[in-house]
């Protein structure tokens, strides 16, 4: 199969075709970092152009690392130290950055689109980083990675997404991936961050913790997402714990052998209790470390696009 795309913008558009070639070929990479050995696959020449406008540990390190491994020129921006801080727009940043030479720019941005808007500006490989509450492709590519390295094949596997949904871009994307590879998803949580109409998509909704806990192969667990909502979606964060939060105790009704995953940034004793995020069923810094493979992978088939068709 050839990669036929330019831009990576989220998983909604890619077929299972394309999501087992990323993966096939995050393996590889993987392989080589095992190994220590520099991929025979690589992007030597070329610039890749981090553009984040809103902050990121995981995301964007990992992104840089991808692009230094496979020989690549990185060049990071935050918004705070560039010219948007100066009236410039998105679309005059990013015709800046194409200006300069860059092969791929990879942007994360707070308002839902803004990658979509940015592939049809300008004829330069656009990465989807996070776009507001839409979609962080390549976030669910390494939790898909991580989980089929845990699991192994996807499909009739119970996978169930705890937390803020409603905000979530992390729960869209692998919602949509997920499906696509054949797992039953069941998103849980209060009413007000998990809404039926998420059923219209594809999942399983539940506000029952315990129940959705018991037959899960893998639980995901999400933040409250603060910066996104402007009311409160339930009477106190104490409260949530309460009901919502993955203890010890409530841990008891999973699998013996049922793996923990978060996105990260983790909150200890909110979403998750330190125990559970420290625990052998915890692969939270195997998602971190596998998102540096998914993301060369990403890199390598988007920055090469021109070449490789
Ligand atoms: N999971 C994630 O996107 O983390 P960062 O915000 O640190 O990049």
């Amino acid at each position: 199969m050839n990669w036929n795309r330019t831009s990576l913008l989220g998983l909604e558009d890619l077929t299972v075709e394309e999501i087992t070639m990323i993966l096939e070929l995050a393996s590889e990479f993987k392989r080589n970092l095992q190994n220590k050995v520099l991929p025979s696959k690589n992007l030597k020449g070329k610039r890749i152009v981090n553009l984040f406008m809103e902050p990121s540990t995981r995301t964007r390190v990992a992104f840089e690392i991808a692009a230094k491994s496979l020989s690549a020129d990185v060049i990071s921006i935050a918004s705070q130290s560039s010219s948007l801080t100066k009236g410039e727009t998105l679309k005059d940043t990013a015709n800046n950055i194409q200006a300069l030479g860059a092969d791929a720019i990879v942007i994360r941005h707070p308002s839902a689109g803004s990658p979509l808007f940015l592939s049809k500006t300008i004829p330069v490989p656009i990465i989807n980083a996070g776009d507001g509450s839409h979609e962080h492709p390549s976030q669910a590519l390494l939790d898909i990675f991580t989980l089929q390295q845990k699991l192994g094949r996807l499909d009739n596997k119970n996978i169930t997404i705890l937390g803020d949904i409603l905000f979530s871009r992390v729960a869209r994307s692998n919602l949509w991936g997920l499906k696509k590879l054949g797992a039953k998803v069941t998103l849980v949580g209060p009413s007000t961050l998990v809404p039926k109409e998420f059923e219209k998509l594809g999942a399983v909704v539940s506000h029952d913790v315990d129940k959705s806990l018991k037959n899960a192969d893998a639980i995901m667990l999400l933040r409250i997402q603060h910066e996104r909502q402007s009311t409160s979606h339930f009477p106190s964060l104490e409260e949530y714990t309460k009901i919502f939060g993955l203890n010890m105790e409530r841990a008891k009704l999973l699998k013996p052998n049922a793996i923990i995953l978060h996105p990260g940034p983790i909150n200890r004793g909110v979403e998750i209790d330190s125990s559970i995020a420290d625990s052998k069923n915890s692969v939270i810094l195997q998602q971190v470390a596998n998102g540096i493979a998914v993301r060369m992978a990403i890199l390598y088939l988007c920055a090469n696009s021109s070449d490789l068709q």
